[in-house]
């Protein structure tokens, strides 16, 4: 693991981050990735924060001490099904930051939050069929494609099997 990785950190999000994931979610890159836009105009955030951070759903800043920046990403939980045991996990990095391992290292951590908080067997993500670096991602975090749509590619991974 290079030293930059080592450094990284996972702090929950909080309404005082809002600044932060407006300009992620303008960001024209990042907003490639998406079929919906997840915030049209900056008065939309709080409740957009909100959403990702309660009530089923779980949300982690990505820290970068060494970043201008600092918050270089979020990676989310939601979707927790207690009956099928199932949980939806995503992410979103600053493009500056993309194919540098740092969402491979974010989701492993998030893996590990899962099997010591909850009771689930298998982890979903789900992205668009174009979205090749999200499914490269997952596929080398061990998720296998489950469902494959013309909107829609759904991945799934035990979360017992070693990667
Ligand atoms: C999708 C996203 C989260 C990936 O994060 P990342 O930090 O760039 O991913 P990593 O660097 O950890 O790459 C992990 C693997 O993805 C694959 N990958 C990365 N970039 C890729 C590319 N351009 N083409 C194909 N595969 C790619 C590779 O298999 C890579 O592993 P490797 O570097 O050992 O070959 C990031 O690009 C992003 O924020 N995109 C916009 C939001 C988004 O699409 N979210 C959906 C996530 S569910």
């Amino acid at each position: 693991m290079n030293k930059r990785i080592e450094s990284l950190r996972l702090v929950p999000l909080t309404l005082e981050d809002c600044a932060s994931i407006f300009e992620l979610f303008s960001n024209f890159k990042v907003l490639s990735a998406y079929v919906d836009q997840p915030i049209k105009t900056r008065f939309e955030t709080i409740d957009f924060v909100k959403r990702i951070t309660s009530n089923g759903s779980w949300t982690w800043k990505i820290i970068d001490p060494h970043s201008k920046n600092s918050i270089i990403g979020i990676c989310s939980l939601h979707n927790l099904d207690t009956i099928k045991k199932t949980i939806q996990i995503g992410g979103t990095l600053f493009p500056q930051y993309w194919g540098m391992g740092y969402m491979s290292w974010a989701f492993i951590n998030v893996f590990k939050i899962i099997s010591q908080k909850y009771e689930v067997n298998y982890i979903v993500c789900k992205t668009t069929p174009s979205n090749v670096r999200a499914i490269g991602l997952a596929k080398k975090l061990g998720f296998e494609i489950q469902d494959l749509s013309q909107n829609e590619v759904v991945l799934v991974k035990n979360l017992h099997n070693i990667i």
